[in-house]
C-alpha cells in the first residue's frame, strides 16, 4: 500500500434560505463518494461543510418570515443536517459560517492580509434604496437592459441579450424590495487586492490544481486581467463586521470559503486534530474543494489568493461538476421538478440515487442528467438485476445444503485473481473522480460472475446425487465475486455493503480486501439487499404536491383508512434505536420537552417530545429509546423536531418510553 495520505475534502455551502435539492445532493455525493475511498484505501480523509448564512437575500427572507437571522439559520441547519444524513454524507462536521470560529478566522485571515498590503480602501457609487434604507446588490435592481431594451432584467446582466452592466446603466430602475428608483450614493468599501497574485495564481494552476477545461476557462480570465475584489458591505447585513471598520460587513462570499476553515476549526477541537497540520503554507496534507462549475470564480481564483495572501497553504485541487438537470431540462419550481432531498427520500432509498449520479458522474464539467425512467431501469437493471442477484443465487444453497459455510478452496481462483487485479483500474477511476469509469468496470465484472454462474447452474449440480461438494464450491466461488464487487462499490453504496458485511459475517472492509478470498466460513442468512424500484413511485418525484401531501404520514393516510397496512408501506417507516444525549423543558411549552438524540449513522437529531409530565429531564439523559427517524420534520413555535419518540399510554404522567435490550446501539434499525 501506498503511505497513508492526509486529505481534508469539502463540498460547497449550501444556503442557509432554503432547502437540500438533487443539485447539491449531486456534489455531497461527489465528495462524499471520494471521502470514503479515501477511508476504504486505508487514508485519513476528513470531510468538512457548513451552511452558508449571510449576505442580504438570507437576512430580508428572515425578515419577511418575522424571525430573527439566527433563528432561521438554525431551523434550516437542522433540516440539511438531516437530509445530508439521510443521503449517507459521511460528513466529519457539518457547521455554520455564523459562528464564533469562523469569525475568529475570518477576522485572522483578513488583519494578515491588511498586514501585508493586500487591502486597499476606496470610495464607490452604489445603488441606495432610499426607502428601504439600505445598498443594493445588483440583484435587487430591475430594469430595462441599456443594450437591447428587454424589460425587466437585473442589474448585474440581461437574461435576454446576455449584456453584462452595472445598476446604474439599466433603464427605468427600480428597487426590488420597495418599487422605488434607486438613488446613487457614494462609500467606502474594503478591497482585497487580487491582481496582485496573477503570476502566483497561474503557477498553482499549472501544477495542476484545476481540471483542464477549468484551465482554459481560468486562461480566458487571465486574459481579461484580474480585478480587485469588493469584500465589504454597508451596515444593515446579516454577517460580520469588518474589524477596525464600524457598520462594514465582511461579503458573503468572503466569509463563505472560509467557513471550511471554520468548520475543520471546530472539527479540531472536537477531536484533537491540529489545524496547522493541514493549513500551514509549507502543509503535507491534501485540502480538495468539490463545487459546482457556476462558482469558479471564486474558488479558482480569489479562494487561492485569500489563502496565500494569508499566509496559509492553497488548495491542492479545485473540482468542479456540472448542473443536474430533471428529464433533459433545468430544475424548475414552476414545473414541478425542482426535487428536494427530503421529497427524495420520503419516497425512495439514497443508495439509489447515490448509485445513478455515480454511474453518469464523469471527470468534466457537463450536466448531469436525472432521467426518471432512466433512473428506474438502470437501479433495477444494475443493482437488483446484475449485482444483488449474484448473491441471492448462490447465499440460499450454502444454507440449504452447506450448513452454512463457505468451501474450503475456489474452483476458480484464476477468475477470483481476474476480480482482484481490476482493483487497481478501478481505484485509479474513483482516485481521478471518474465515477462512471469505476462503476462501468464494476459492472462488467458483475455480468461475468453471473455469466460464470449461469454456465456452472449450480441448482442443477445441487440435484445430482455426488453434487453437494461442487455446488457448494460454485456458489463459494459466486459469492465471493459478489464480496469483491461489493468492496469495490462501497464507497457508493455504503449502507448496501455494510449489510452484505453482515450477511458474510466479515470484518468491516478495506480496500485491499478485496484481493482475498473468504473461504471455510459459516454465513449468515441472506436478506434481500435491494428491491425492483417501481417506476410509479419514481414518477411521484415531480408530482405536483399539496404542502399536506409532502409529509409521509399525509401520504400514508389513504391507506391506513381503507384497509390494513402493507409490509411495503410499514417498511417505509424507519425506526432506530436513539440515545438521548440531552433534555431540558422548553419555555412557554408546558407539555414538552426538547431532546438531542444520537442516531448512530443518521447523526444527532432534535425532537420535541410530549413527555414532561411523566419524566424529570436529568433522568433521560444517557437512556435508549426508540424513534422514527423518517418522519417529515415538523417547524413547532419552538423549533423543527426531526422525528418522533415512540411511547406508550394514555398521556399525562402516565407515558412510558420504550426501552431496548441491552447490546442494542445507537443507530440500529427496528424491525
Ligand atoms: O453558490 C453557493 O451556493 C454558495 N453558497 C457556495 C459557497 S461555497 C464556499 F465558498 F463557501
Ligand atoms: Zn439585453
Amino acid at each position: 500500500m501506498t503511505a497513508k495520505r492526509r486529505i481534508l475534502v469539502t463540498s460547497a455551502l449550501p444556503y442557509a434560505n432554503g432547502p437540500i435539492h438533487l443539485g447539491y445532493v449531486l456534489e455531497a455525493v461527489q465528495t462524499d463518494v471520494w471521502a470514503r475511498f479515501q477511508r476504504l484505501r486505508g487514508h485519513e480523509c476528513h470531510y468538512v461543510c457548513a451552511d452558508d448564512t449571510h449576505g442580504t437575500p438570507i437576512m430580508l427572507k428572515a425578515q419577511a418570515e418575522g424571525l430573527a437571522p439566527e433563528r432561521m439559520i438554525a431551523d434550516v441547519h437542522a433540516e440539511h443536517s438531516r437530509d445530508l444524513a439521510g443521503m449517507l454524507i459521511s460528513l466529519d462536521h457539518f457547521g455554520s459560517t455564523h459562528s464564533p470560529a469562523n469569525e475568529a478566522v475570518c477576522r485572522r485571515m483578513y488583519l494578515t492580509l491588511r498586514e501585508r498590503g493586500f487591502i486597499e480602501r476606496r470610495t464607490i457609487r452604489q445603488a441606495y434604496d432610499a426607502s428601504a434604507n439600505l445598498f443594493l446588490p445588483d440583484r435587487y435592481v430591475k430594469g430595462t437592459c441599456p443594450n437591447c431594451g428587454a424589460a425587466d432584467q437585473y442589474g448585474d446582466s440581461c437574461e435576454v441579450c446576455g449584456a453584462t452592466y452595472t445598476p446604474a446603466d439599466l433603464k427605468d430602475a427600480v428597487s426590488v424590495i420597495s418599487g422605488t428608483p434607486p438613488v446613487d450614493r457614494d462609500s467606502e468599501h474594503y478591497f482585497f487586492r487580487l491582481s496582485a497574485f496573477e503570476e502566483r495564481l497561474k503557477a498553482w494552476m499549472a501544477g495542476g490544481a484545476v481540471q483542464r477545461s477549468v484551465a482554459h476557462k481560468l486562461e480566458e480570465w487571465f486574459a481579461q486581467g484580474l480585478k480587485d475584489w469588493d469584500i465589504s458591505r454597508d451596515e444593515p447585513y446579516f454577517g460580520f463586521e469588518i474589524p477596525d471598520a464600524p457598520h462594514k460587513y465582511f461579503y458573503v462570499w468572503f466569509d463563505a470559503p472560509i467557513g471550511y476553515l471554520g468548520s475543520f476549526t471546530e472539527l479540531c477541537a472536537r477531536t484533537g486534530l491540529e489545524f496547522q497540520d493541514f493549513f500551514a503554507p509549507d502543509s503535507a496534507a491534501e485540502l480538495h474543494h468539490f463545487i459546482g462549475k457556476d462558482i469558479l470564480y471564486f474558488h479558482a481564483l480569489f479562494w487561492p489568493a485569500v489563502l496565500e495572501g494569508s499566509g496559509q497553504r492553497r488548495p491542492t485541487s479545485v473540482h468542479a461538476h456540472g448542473f443536474v438537470t430533471i428529464n433533459g431540462q433545468k430544475m424548475s419550481k414552476s414545473r414541478g421538478t425542482f426535487i428536494t432531498a427530503r421529497r427524495y427520500l420520503d419516497l425512495l432509498p439514497a443508495e439509489y440515487l447515490r448509485y445513478y449520479f455515480a454511474a453518469k458522474l464523469g471527470t468534466g464539467l457537463d450536466d448531469v442528467d436525472f432521467n426518471l425512467e432512466e433512473f428506474a431501469s438502470r437501479v433495477n437493471a444494475d443493482l437488483v438485476g446484475k449485482l444483488v442477484n449474484i448473491a441471492s443465487r448462490c447465499a440460499g444453497f450454502i444454507h440449504r445444503s452447506a450448513g452454512g459455510t463457505l468451501a474450503e478452496s475456489l474452483p476458480e481462483p484464476a477468475l477470483f485473481a481476474e476480480f482482484a487485479a481490476c482493483g487497481a483500474p478501478i481505484a485509479e477511476a474513483y482516485e481521478s473522480r471518474d465515477y462512471a469509469g469505476a462503476i462501468r468496470q464494476i459492472m462488467a465484472l458483475a455480468d461475468r460472475a453471473n455469466q460464470y454462474i449461469d454456465q456452472r447452474k449450480p441448482w442443477l449440480i445441487a440435484k445430482r446425487p455426488d453434487g453437494a461438494d461442487e455446488a457448494r464450491a460454485v456458489c463459494t466461488q459466486g459469492l465471493n465475486l459478489f464480496r469483491t464487487l461489493m468492496i469495490y462499490l462501497k464507497p457508493v453504496l455504503p449502507e448496501m455493503a455494510a449489510k452484505a458485511e453482515r450477511f458474510l459475517r466479515d470484518a468491516a472492509w478495506h480496500w485491499d480486501d478485496a484481493a482475498t478470498a473468504l473461504l471455510g466460513r459459516p454465513i449468515g442468512v441472506y436478506e434481500p439487499l435491494a428491491t425492483r424500484l417501481d417506476p410509479a413511485v419514481v414518477a411521484r418525484l415531480v408530482e405536483p404536491q399539496s404542502p399536506a401531501a409532502a409529509t409521509p404520514a399525509a401520504s400514508a393516510a389513504p391507506a391506513a383508512a381503507t384497509g390494513p397496512v402493507t409490509i411495503d408501506e410499514f417498511a417505509r417507516v424507519d425506526l432506530r434505536i436513539a440515545k438521548i444525549l440531552a433534555a431540558e423543558r422548553v419555555d412557554g411549552a408546558d407539555k414538552l420537552l426538547r431532546l438531542r438524540v444520537d442516531l448512530g449513522e443518521l447523526g444527532e437529531r432534535q425532537v420535541f417530545a410530549g413527555i414532561r409530565a411523566a419524566y424529570d429531564p436529568a433522568t433521560l439523559i444517557g437512556r435508549l429509546t426508540v424513534v422514527v427517524a423518517n418522519l417529515a420534520p415538523r417547524k413547532m413555535r419552538f423549533g423543527v423536531s426531526e422525528g418522533m419518540i415512540l411511547a406508550a399510554g394514555p398521556g399525562g404522567p402516565d407515558v412510558f418510553l420504550l426501552s431496548p435490550d441491552a447490546g442494542a446501539a445507537p443507530g440500529m434499525r427496528v424491525k
